[in-house]
C-alpha cells in the first residue's frame, strides 16, 4: 500500500511509520510527505528516508476550500492507498473528508471522545484525571469525532506537568499509528455505516 502523510511539525509520528515500514514484512510504504509549514522538521525526516516532500503553505490560498483543493491534487499525485495525518494542524474541509472517506486516520493525544481540540495534556492534568491516552480513528467530518479504532492508555502521576504528559503519550503514539496503519495495508480494517437508533453512524470495524 501506498501512503501519504501530511504533517505540520516535528513528524515524529511520522519517523514511527518510516521505521516500521523499513521491516521487510511491513505491508505499506511511505511514498510522499506533505506539510502546510515550510520548515517542519518531519519534511527533513522525509528527506532523510529518501521520500519525497513537498510543502505547501494554506497562507497562499484565499480560503479554506482553495487550499484543500489544492492538497487534494498534491495528495492524489502520489497515488495513496491511505492518507495517515500525523500532526496536521489544519481544519479540513467537507469536501476534503468525502474525497478521501474510509482512508483517511487521524491520531489525537486523549482518549477520545474525552478531549476533541488542543490542550489535551493539561486538560486531562486540569481535571484529575488518574489515566490518559492517545487514539487512533478515521477521520469524519467531525472534528476529533470519527470512529476510533485503536487507543492507548498512560498513568497520570502526582506532578505531572504537560510536557510529561506528553513524552509518556508520545511513546504509545509510536507504538499504536504504524499497527494501525500496518492492519488497514493488510485490509483488516475498515470504516462502515451502521444504522443505530434510526441514525446513520460510522463504524471503524476490525
Ligand atoms: C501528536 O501528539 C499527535 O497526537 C497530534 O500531534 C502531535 C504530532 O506530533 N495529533 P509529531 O509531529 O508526530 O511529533
Amino acid at each position: 500500500s501506498r501512503i501519504v502523510v501530511l504533517i505540520s511539525g516535528s513528524g515524529s509520528n511520522l519517523q514511527a511509520i518510516i521505521d516500521a515500514s523499513q521491516d521487510k514484512d511491513y505491508p505499506a510504504e511511505v511514498v510522499g510527505v506533505i506539510s502546510n509549514k515550510a520548515d517542519a522538521y518531519g519534511l527533513t525526516r522525509a528527506t532523510n528516508a529518501g521520500i519525497e516532500s513537498q510543502a505547501l503553505s494554506h497562507k497562499a490560498f484565499e480560503s479554506r476550500e482553495a487550499y484543500d483543493v489544492a492538497l487534494m491534487a498534491q495528495i492524489d499525485n502520489f497515488k495513496p492507498d491511505v492518507i495517515v495525518l500525523a500532526g496536521f494542524m489544519r481544519i479540513l474541509t467537507p469536501d476534503f473528508v468525502q474525497h478521501y472517506q474510509g482512508k483517511l486516520l487521524n491520531i489525537h493525544p486523549s482518549l477520545l471522545p474525552k478531549y476533541q481540540g488542543l490542550n489535551t495534556h493539561q486538560r486531562a492534568i486540569d481535571a484529575g484525571d488518574k489515566e490518559h491516552g492517545v487514539s487512533v480513528h478515521f477521520v469524519t467530518e467531525e472534528l476529533d469525532g470519527g470512529p476510533v479504532i485503536l487507543q492507548a492508555k498512560v498513568p497520570v502521576f502526582a506532578g505531572d506537568t504537560s510536557d510529561d504528559l506528553a513524552a509518556r503519550v508520545h511513546e504509545q503514539e509510536h507504538r499504536i499509528y504504524p499497527l494501525v496503519v500496518k492492519w488497514f495495508a493488510q485490509n483488516r480494517l475498515s470504516m462502515q455505516q451502521q444504522v443505530e437508533n434510526g441514525q446513520h453512524v460510522e463504524k471503524a470495524i476490525l
